[in-house]
């Protein structure tokens, strides 16, 4: 598997990390979490997902917690400011506050995590002026649509915008349609959340289906890495599969070395059409 997209600024992106999503908000979970964000990074998974907004604050101290006594520029750290705090006088109070928990300096790209009331160049404004200063690397946006998309390139810096994190998993490729191909005209890169469709909650049965069955079995892997396989086909897609365990955490690191073959991608195809017509944005 192609390890890394290369952005537009000339950063570069691992296409496989972890999902960090109610991570850290369990004391009893705790053990099991820090081993497995801990085998991740040491299996050579160094994208770290997480958000403000994750257990008000909790996943990124978690986060932290974990990565303190690894060579934080190996890592490549991602976290999202809500909405309501995205206006001029609260977004760098957020971002502030994400650095410390996160005890960094800085984060490697920092996301809009999905659209609020606050007007685009204002947004855009704030990302920018932190790159500048060096706090944050590159910056994107989350839950964006295309005409989302094509507004926010329209303002002036909008077209510095590197990534759009939108749900895509086998069962919901809606994106496919138009939201790629505009982002790949672009040079805006997918970042796949839900790439396992939540443990296979958001789309009932697929991880039972007869096709994903059947190359998982050819493959020797669970469904649950044929899903993840899927995703990471593509190699503009960059995906962030969230565990709390060690042993589902290495499952997912495994897949960088799994490449489906086109005959069983036309497969997956076939039991889970992309449609051929435009359908809203999904969102979880
Ligand atoms: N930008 C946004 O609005 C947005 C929205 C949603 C999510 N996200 C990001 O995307 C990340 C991933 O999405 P998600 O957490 O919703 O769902 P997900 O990654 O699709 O699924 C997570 C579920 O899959 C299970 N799992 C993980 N690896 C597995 C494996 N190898 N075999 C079997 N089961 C496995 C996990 O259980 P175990 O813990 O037992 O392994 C967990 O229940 C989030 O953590 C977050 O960072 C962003």
């Amino acid at each position: 598997m192609k390890e890394f997209v290369t952005l537009k600024n000339g950063l570069k992106m691992p296409r496989l990390g972890m999902g960090m999503w109610y991570i850290g908000e369990e004391s009893s979970k705790a053990r099991s979490e820090y081993e497995a964000i801990r085998m991740g990074i040491d299996s050579g998974v160094k994208l770290i997902d997480t958000a403000e907004m994750y257990g008000m604050g909790r996943s990124e101290s978690f986060v932290g917690r974990a990565i303190k006594n690894y060579d934080r520029s190996s890592l490549f750290l991602v976290s999202k400011v809500l909405p309501s705090n995205a206006g001029r006088n609260h977004i760098r109070y957020s971002l502030e506050h994400s650095l410390k928990r996160l005890e960094t300096d800085y984060l490697d790209m920092y996301l809009y995590h999905w659209i609020g009331d606050t007007p685009f160049p204002e947004v855009v404004e704030s990302m920018e002026r932190f790159v500048e200063e060096g706090i944050i690397r590159s910056w994107g946006v989350s839950n964006f649509d295309t005409e989302d998309m094509v507004e926010l390139v329209e303002h002036s810096g909008g077209e510095n915008c590197v990534v759009n994190q939108v749900l895509y998993h086998l069962g919901s490729r809606g994106i496919e349609y138009d939201l790629l191909p505009y982002m790949k005209e672009k040079n805006i890169y997918p970042m796949s959340y839900c790439p396992l469709a939540q443990g296979g909650s958001l789309a009932k049965g697929i991880l039972q289906n007869e096709t994903v069955l059947t190359i998982a079995k050819s493959h020797n892997l669970s469904t649950s890495q044929v899903l993840l396989a899927f995703v990471l086909a593509n190699e503009d897609m960059i995906a962030i599969p969230r565990s709390s365990s060690a042993r589902h955490t290495l499952e997912n690191a495994a897949v960088r070395n799994i490449t489906l073959t086109a005959e069983e991608l036309e497969l997956l195809n076939q039991a889970f059409p992309a449609p051929n017509h435009k359908v809203p944005l999904d969102v979880c």
